[in-house]
């Protein structure tokens, strides 16, 4: 039987960064992924870091690219009845986010990994995790037609929303708070100039439309859509007309209707499973939560739960901490709460909810306050910017 201190289950950003971290710690890693690298590396998915995530990943050694190519963006825009307002970040926070896809994070982590010479078994089938409460955890798992058998010290689970880990923990250990919002968002890639110089939130009468970007010449745009909807419904013809109508004249008129790289539909649901921590298997990322994409908090929390969980095992290997590790769960979750009432506030304000007439005047009055307010918008700015890290003991 091989052996680890570390067993990583998934090859996500949370997966992949905690590997990083530990590796530079001198702790043994392995890392197991489903999907095959080059799937893990072309998905699409985020696209805004919080300074906070910036560091981390700096202090992972992964951030020069970042810092090469991310653009740093000292405000963001919300369009609502044909206006737009800006929330300026920067005077109100005196911090920046930087745009930096998903991708790019993930294939930093994964050059970084491959450099480390840190093992990685991409296309691994059935994971399965044994011996969480007793003092031998072991990951099984089949690569290329062979039976494996890895005994560790602790196991991550950092293998997304519809991961092994979570479902390896007896239900009745486990408390699920849940919601489930009635739309999903369609999003669009395309190589084209954005005709916009900061990302536009917008509340319209036909639905919620956010214009984003990859890079000086890549767009990422998203519209609500029905959960029944199909990305075959919408040619890119039909996608930038109703971007157009929702995103407000003035730069819906600058809209060149580009040729999508990419098109691709995800359903809206806020999740957080109580506590992170079974035994031996601590669940980071999307494994223990989702939030709702509109506050774009998703990959931001989970790099700090990794950076909670580098630290609490970082404590343990140091100095044989068990406190470090009984403070991972308590400690992630008073960040990841407050990350899914940001999400929650974002989505409720942006969206159209249908016949739900004494919310939408909820959400004029709320948007109208927010316009207006100096310290209604520092309090989404201090938000949307990251809400500082909790120091460890
Ligand atoms: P993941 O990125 O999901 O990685 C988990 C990894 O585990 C995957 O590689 C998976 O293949 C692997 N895995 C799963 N099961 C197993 C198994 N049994 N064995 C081994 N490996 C396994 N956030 C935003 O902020 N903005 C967005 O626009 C946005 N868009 C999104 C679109 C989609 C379709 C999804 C699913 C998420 C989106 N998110 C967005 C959320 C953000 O991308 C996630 O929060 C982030 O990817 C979380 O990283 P993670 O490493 O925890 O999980
Ligand atoms: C992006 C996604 C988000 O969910 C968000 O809030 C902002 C930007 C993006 O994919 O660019």
């Amino acid at each position: 039987m091989k052996r680890t201190q570390v067993a990583i289950v998934g090859a996500g950003p949370a997966g992949l960064l905690l590997g990083q971290l530990l590796h530079k710690e001198g702790i043994d890693t392995l890392i197991l992924e489903r999907r095959s690298a080059e799937y893990v590396a072309n998905r699409i998915r985020a696209g805004v870091l919080e300074p906070g995530t910036v560091d981390v990943l700096e202090r992972a050694g992964v951030a020069s690219r970042l810092h090469a190519e991310g653009l740093i963006h000292d405000g963001v825009e919300i369009g609502f009845r044909g206006r737009r307002h800006r929330i300026d970040l920067k005077a109100l926070t005196g911090k920046a986010v930087t745009v930096y896809g998903q991708t790019e994070v993930t294939r930093d982590l994964m050059n970084a990994r491959a450099s480390s010479g840190a093992p990685s078994v991409y296309e691994a089938e059935d994971v399965a995790l044994h011996g969480l409460e007793g003092p031998t955890p072991r990951v099984t798992y089949w690569h290329q037609g062979a039976a494996h058998e890895v005994a560790c010290d602790f196991i991550a689970g950092c293998d997304g929303f519809h991961g092994v880990s979570r479902r390896s923990i007896p239900a009745s250990s486990l408390k699920i708070f849940e919601r489930v919002y009635p739309f999903g968002w369609l999003g669009l890639l395309a190589d084209v100039a954005p005709p916009w110089k900061e990302l536009i939130y917008a509340n319209s009468e036909r639905g919620f439309a956010l214009a984003s970007m990859r890079s000086p010449t890549r767009v990422r745009c998203y519209l609500q859509c029905s959960l029944e909807d199909r990305v075959e419904n919408w040619s890119d013809d039909q996608f930038w007309d109703e971007f157009r109508r929702r995103i407000g004249e003035e730069v819906g008129a600058l809209v060149t209707g580009a040729p999508s790289i990419e098109k691709s539909i995800a359903p809206l649901r806020s999740f957080v499973v109580e506590p992170l921590r079974f035994g031996s298997l601590f669940l980071a990322g999307d494994a223990a939560h989702i939030v709702p994409p509109t506050g774009a908090k998703g990959l931001n929390l989970a790099v700090s739960d990794v950076l909670y969980l580098y630290e609490a095992l970082r404590g343990y290997f140091r100095e044989r901490s068990v406190r470090s590790l009984d403070e991972y769960s308590p400690r992630c979750l008073r960040r990841i709460w407050r990350a899914e009432r940001f999400s929650w506030w974002m989505t409720r304000q942006l969206h159209r909810f249908s016949d739900d007439a004494f919310g939408t005047r909820m959400q004029q009055v709320e948007l109208e306050y927010l316009f207006e307010s100096p310290a209604a918008q520092a309090g989404m700015a201090e938000n949307y910017v990251g809400l500082p890290f909790e120091p460890g003991s």
